[in-house]
């Protein structure tokens, strides 16, 4: 369903008359058409909306607010133009201004007075916020979904790396050595906390607000409890001002796209920073790079580029619904309709991210020789020399004053620390009482990279063993 499938409006005096229209003397212009008008987007919710439509439809038959006779009318209209919109067909018209009169306008002109009395007992102000939530509770399946198929690539390169040694940084300095799965876990981390946001939010969206009509419920004997099974709904939204009018459910999930794509934007960031030849530690497929114009060398990484700049768009996004919401009084004021295209954008956008980075990351290469390289020019085991000190009973700031020593007599003579002999270390050390006595020859075995990581082997450390018992439970969550 695109724009393009919009008729025109009609010049103002011949257009015809609106559902609304009864009480106006005078026209609206056709530019006031197109500003107040929003079937050019919210047409992406026609589904949610026939499906809403003959959930309060069967509602309205069951408590006899209708006959049963009009129920198999609207059933048989809706069928029809289900196929219509799905096939294409559906004449979107700006006239009837969004989709719910689009769609019971034509509803009216296959079946007739049934069609007319479908709005009974509802307004387009329950019926708007029923059908968002409907569309979003969609959206938010397929992205917990597709989180899942990310954190599963995720893992499965992790575990190919749970002992391939990486610098750890902080400050962008080598810092210490940790496993390349250990730091790709990181991002399952981030990601189970995004999974868990997604499916809290996902509670809160998933409330019926129809049966609130306009703002303070119906006279009709309605059964909103039948509407809200119908539907999947896990409950009925408690106040009818608040059912039409907040929109704090599609800010959340704006938020927690907001933190996803910050969380994908920071692995982005590494990509790039990995791939760059002076980094060299991955390669990324062709198929996610671009070339130059005018450069025949380049490779550039431009889709963990973009995924760095849609992160902009959707805290924008964010900003947007929580500006629209902010200051609003109750109930339904028409700033809401601004709620759909930053919402739609937003999920767009997240699933797109998510498909693309999954294939992404099952296609990186790693080169693990220049990983290795960059670690031992670092002095990435000096913590672990000082932590050997400590264990010998030396006090942490000594230990710490005495490997400084020795990090600074490496530098000066262009050496790494497992490259000086014991009595080279112990001569270096001698400035801090009580250091060099407590070096032995078993020092050497804790300046090895291997020695450090197979240290760490408490819960949350980078140990080979233990990225792999991470590997192994995320997998299980997983299943
Ligand atoms: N298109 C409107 C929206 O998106 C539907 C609700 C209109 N309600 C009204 N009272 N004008 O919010």
């Amino acid at each position: 369903m695109t724009e393009k499938s919009i008729s025109p409006a009609a010049s103002t005096s011949t257009s015809p008359a609106k559902a609304w229209s009864g009480r106006f003397s005078e026209p609206v212009s056709d530019l006031v058409k197109r500003y107040t008008a929003s079937v050019f987007f919210d047409q992406r919710m026609a589904t949610q909306d026939i499906q809403g439509s003959l959930a309060h439809a069967k509602m309205l038959a069951r408590q006899g607010i209708i006959a049963a006779a009009d129920l198999a009318d609207i059933e048989r209209g809706m069928a029809q133009i289900k196929g219509e919109i799905e096939r294409g067909e559906f004449n979107w018209n700006l006239d009837d201004e969004d989709v719910h009169l689009n769609i019971e306008k034509r509803l009216t002109a296959l079946v007739g007075d049934a069609g007319k009395r479908l709005h009974t007992g509802r307004s387009r102000n329950d019926q708007v916020a029923t059908d968002i939530r409907l569309w979003l509770r969609e959206a938010i399946d397929q992205i917990l979904a597709l989180i899942k198929a990310f954190q599963r690539q995720i893992l499965i390169v992790a575990e190919l790396h749970a002992a391939t040694p990486l610098p750890g940084f902080t400050h962008l300095q080598v810092a210490q050595p940790v496993t390349f799965g250990h730091h790709l876990m990181a991002y399952y981390e981030m990601t189970r906390r995004d999974a868990e946001r997604f499916a809290d939010c996902r509670r809160r969206v998933n409330r019926l607000p129809l049966g609130a009509a306009a703002l303070a419920g119906t006279s009709y004997p309605i059964d909103r409890e039948f509407v809200a099974a119908e539907l999947g709904f896990e409950d009925v939204c408690r106040n009818s001002l608040d059912a039409v009018s907040d929109r704090d459910f599609a800010i959340e999930f704006c938020a927690a796209s907001a933190l996803l794509m910050t969380h994908l934007s920071r692995l982005s960031e590494e990509l790039i920073l990995w791939m760059s030849p002076r980094v060299g530690f991955i390669d990324l497929t062709d198929g996610f790079c671009t070339g130059s114009s005018i450069m025949p060398q380049k490779k550039n990484p431009d889709v963990p580029e973009l995924v760095r700049g849609k992160t902009g768009r959707v805290n924008g996004a964010l900003v947007a619904l929580l500006t629209l919401m902010k200051g609003q009084p109750l109930a339904y004021n028409k700033d809401n309709q601004e709620d759909k295209e930053p919402l739609f954008d937003t999920a767009d956008t997240v699933i797109d991210t998510l498909r693309i980075y999954a294939d992404m990351i099952s296609g990186i290469r790693v080169k693990t020789d220049n990983m290795l390289d960059a670690l031992s020019q670092g002095y990435a085991t000096a913590t672990d020399l000082a932590d050997y000190l400590v264990k010998k009973g030396l006090p942490f700031r000594d230990a710490h004053e005495a490997v400084a020593l020795a990090v600074r007599a490496a530098e000066i003579t262009a050496r790494q620390l497992p490259q000086f002999s014991l009595d080279e270390l112990r001569t270096v050390m001698a400035r801090v009482p009580g250091a060099a006595d407590k070096l032995g020859q078993d020092v050497f075995a804790v300046l090895t990279i291997e020695g450090s990581l197979a240290s760490r082997a408490h819960i949350g450390g980078t140990a080979p063993d233990t990225v792999r018992a991470a590997i192994a439970r995320a997998r299980a969550a997983l299943d």
